[in-house]
């Protein structure tokens, strides 16, 4: 006789959504259950989608966003309206099931870089998804002394997500005490006023960021950098951070920065 958990599920490799946040019109985040064989590194990607019309699965590639040690996985998506996958994925409700392959795999991950004091994590937009995981885990504030995120979006609500989870973590019951005062927020937008504005590239070739949260300039000897963002933003900062002496690792190769492209629609 079967038990009801182990019914098989209509579509293969099923997620049951648990819980869906709309945070902007354009901007949503999703929780689903974890399969109990999934285990992933964070800062890792998966492929999830849902089945299409002619049955055949639309996949995408997505950062998980939780930390490993999560009971459930979380996911932060744009909504495209005409995107083949996001146009319908952001109408998943609770109990619904999306596909996810579990297979795991990325560059944004702690072994791919040497160790090193600070961290930097720098993301556009849906890019600061593999770096929600990074900060929910332990492990990143046993490696580094440091941990600077720096976001940018357009627009303010667009900071949303990334603010409320670090503002959240230095309380957190189950890691606040690992965060301690490690985790700086440097947050800024380009195409609305806020307290800081400009695009990453720009606040670290003017040298801003620096100033304003009292760090030294980068350097390959302490710092530590990972990127997620457009292709454009990715390829600029690429640019910065090896004319700060800083070369691209990766996971069978680990050095000072690595970077993946944010999921884009
Ligand atoms: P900007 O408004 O000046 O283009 P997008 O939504 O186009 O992906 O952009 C998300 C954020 O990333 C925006 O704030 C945008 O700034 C910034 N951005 C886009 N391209 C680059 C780039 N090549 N270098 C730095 N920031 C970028």
């Amino acid at each position: 006789m079967n038990a009801p958990d182990t019914a098989p599920k209509a579509l293969k490799d099923a997620a049951t959504v648990t819980e869906v946040t709309h945070w902007t019109d354009r901007l949503f985040s999703f929780r689903v259950e974890r399969p109990r064989s999934l285990r992933f590194r964070s800062g890792e990607f998966v492929m999830l989608g849902l089945p299409g019309d002619d049955g055949k699965p639309i996949l995408r590639a997505y950062s998980i966003a939780s930390p490993s040690w999560d009971d459930e996985l979380e996911f932060y998506s744009i909504k495209v309206a005409d995107g083949p996958l996001t146009s319908r994925l952001q109408h998943i409700e609770p109990g619904d099931d999306i596909i996810l392959r579990p297979k795991p795999t990325g560059t944004l991950v702690l072994d791919a870089l040497l160790p090193g004091k600070r961290l930097w994590l720098f993301a556009t937009g849906t890019g600061i998804a593999p770096f929600a995981s990074l900060m929910r885990d332990p492990e990143t504030y046993e490696q580094y002394d440091e941990v600077v995120v720096m976001h940018t979006c357009r627009e303010v609500a667009e900071l949303d997500y990334g603010r409320e989870l670090v503002e959240s973590l230095p309380e957190d019951p189950l890691i606040g005490e690992f965060v301690g005062d490690k985790l700086k927020y440097y947050a800024t937008t380009t195409q609305e006023e806020s307290p800081r504005m400009g695009r990453i590239t720009d606040n670290l070739t003017s040298g801003r960021v620096f100033d304003d949260l009292g760090l030294p300039p980068i350097t390959p000897e302490s710092d530590r950098a990972m990127v997620c963002g457009s292709l454009a933003f990715n390829q600029d900062m690429k640019t910065i951070l090896e004319g700060y002496g800083l070369r691209e690792g990766a996971n069978s190769k680990p050095a000072e920065y690595v970077v993946e492209k944010a999921f884009v629609g």
